[in-house]
């Protein structure tokens, strides 16, 4: 045969794949704001660099009339390319062909392009939109799963993994974007669940629509499964690509450095924190003063909103910060808050991410709710994040630092290289208000105008205790500075802790408080 005929045989094989599941299923994809596996990748990549492999492949299932059906691609696109230069892995799941559903030969292109993303060190990026097993299939789906499972805790803390929910994810599949780092969820599109609506009504007699059962806002806001949530898959794109652009290729590079910047002039910092310790404030505006054009990128931004985590620029370097937020539940640690920095510093320290915790939190939240769901083994795992991390560690205590919340957040003693602290740094065991009442009660009790004594004990505590120069004094922190020092120290000891080398004890590994 002439290679020309050779040719367009092959374009005639392409364009028969590339109609995926038919214009009718395509139709039905657009009709719910859903793109199609390809147009996806298409968006998200650089133009003109997707190299798809295993485009030919074919489902090999015999039972219940597969024999005769053909699934184009079996359901799901992989390949690589890249974004904004980042070279990347990725697979699509192809609703349009049997519902993306995950037969022996789906999970196998799957499981390629993840050998093939930790082999070549560079990140995985997976498109999830499936019925989930394929039911004609059965134990087979399954062991696909499970080979899927496996292949994503090997990556982990070696490439960045990120899950990308663009339709139905239930079973047993939500496991996979659960062991990846980072998940994306679109409005009305994204639906996680382990039990659909109609298992629970037999099970249970409960009735519960998709949405409200494992809809994107449930996941971004309830269960903090989910980190970023986006109002349509174009703003899902913009995201990751603004992810990507923070995050290093592999566990052996550092992020790409970009041309430095100031922060805008919109922030007064020596004035953002309130003089009344009462008060609240945003702490995003803290750390909106110290980055790079003012840029932050928030993850879990509606979950745990008394913790802020994500990533800014100093000086062209990514950096991930951690700081506890006024505005919520004064920004106490808690279950919740725990879990989201927790896993945040081990991203950072896993990826070569300098950490800046920013400080003001009365302590961990009291309560028999909080205490009944674990706190303890929760906020643990603050603390082993922290002493565990060997990546820069710089604190900056504004404000609170009492009690536990003192030494969970990055303190001196869990081996932050840098402590700083403002001149309204309150450092102590508890609040001036609850040590007085403590230490002080007798004579409040005693006196003629307890009020009064109770006021002036307060403040000999304040005076005595809860303040920066006690700690100054032994060297937990390092230097007591004005707040517009802050930026300057922050790009300074980022430069100094560039060749940061700490050897923690040889073993296996540890046993986190899971
Ligand atoms: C085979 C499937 C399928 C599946 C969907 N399809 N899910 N085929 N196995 N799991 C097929 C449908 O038969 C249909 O084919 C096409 O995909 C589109 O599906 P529809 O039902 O028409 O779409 P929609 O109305 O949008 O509903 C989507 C859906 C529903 C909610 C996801 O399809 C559904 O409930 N599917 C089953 C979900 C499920 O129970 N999966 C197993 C989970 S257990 P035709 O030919 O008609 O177009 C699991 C275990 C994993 O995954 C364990 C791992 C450890």
């Amino acid at each position: 045969m002439p290679i020309d005929q050779k040719i367009r045989e092959l374009q005639e094989r392409r364009n028969k794949i590339l109609q995926g599941g038919g214009d009718k299923a395509i139709q039905k994809q657009k009709a719910m704001g859903k793109g199609t596996a390809r147009d996806r990748i298409m968006i998200l990549l650089d133009e003109g660099s997707f190299s798809e492999y295993d485009m030919f492949v074919e489902h090999e299932a015999r039972d219940f009339d597969m024999d005769k059906k053909s699934l184009p691609s079996d359901g799901v696109i992989i390949g690589t390319g890249t974004i904004e230069g980042a070279p990347i892995a990725i697979f699509a799941q192809d609703f349009t062909v049997a519902g993306g559903s995950l037969g022996l030969m789906h999970s196998r292109k799957i499981t390629k392009i993840m050998d093939h993303a930790l082999k070549m060190r560079i990140p995985l990026i997976g498109i999830n939109d499936s019925g989930g097993a394929r039911i004609q299939e059965g134990v087979n789906s399954l062991a696909g799963y499970g080979e899927i499972f496996f292949r994503n805790t090997l990556s982990s803390g070696v490439i960045p993994q990120i899950s990308v929910i663009l339709g139905p994810c239930a079973g047993g599949a939500v496991y996979s974007p659960a062991l990846t780092d980072f998940v994306f969820v679109v409005q009305n599109i994204s639906k996680m669940f382990i039990t659909g609506p109609e298992v629970i009504k037999t099970v249970l007699g409960e009735e519960i629509s998709m949405e409200d059962l494992g809809g994107a806002r449930v996941h971004s806001e309830v269960t903090g499964n989910a980190h970023f949530y986006a109002e349509s898959e174009d703003e899902c794109f913009a995201k990751i690509k603004e992810l990507v652009s923070y995050i290093p290729w592999n566990n052996d590079r550092k992020a790409k450095c970009i041309k430095p910047a100031e922060p805008k002039n919109d922030y007064d910092i020596n004035n953002i924190v309130p003089s009344d310790p009462t008060l609240p404030y945003d702490v995003k505006d803290v750390i909106r003063s110290v980055t790079d054009k003012s840029e932050f990128f928030e993850i879990q931004r509606h979950w745990a909103k008394n913790m802020v985590i994500g990533f800014g620029r100093i000086n062209g370097a990514t950096v991930g910060f951690v700081a506890n937020q006024p505005l919520e539940l004064a920004g106490v640690l808690d279950v919740d808050s725990s879990d989201k920095s927790a896993r945040f510093i081990r991203y950072c320290d896993a990826f070569n991410i300098p950490i800046i915790t920013f400080v003001d939190l009365p302590g961990y939240l009291p309560g028999v709710d909080q205490e009944h769901a674990g706190v303890i083994r929760h906020g643990a795992k603050v603390l082993y994040a922290y002493s565990e991390a060997s990546v820069p560690k710089i604190t900056v205590i504004i404000r609170k630092a009492y009690g536990g919340g003192y030494i969970a957040m990055g303190s001196r003693h869990l081996r932050a290289d840098f402590v700083f602290a403002w001149p309204g740094a309150e450092i102590a065991v508890m609040g001036p208000e609850g040590a007085a009442n403590i230490i002080f009660r007798k004579e409040i009790m005693a006196s003629d105008d307890p009020e009064a004594t109770r006021k002036a004990k307060v403040e000999e505590y304040k005076t005595k205790v809860a303040n920066p120069y006690v700690a100054a004094a032994k060297g937990y922190v390092d230097a007591v500075i004005e707040p517009c020092e802050t930026r300057r120290l922050l790009i300074h000891a980022i430069e100094v802790s560039g060749n940061k080398s700490v050897a923690l004890p040889a073993k296996k590994h540890g046993i986190p408080p899971f």
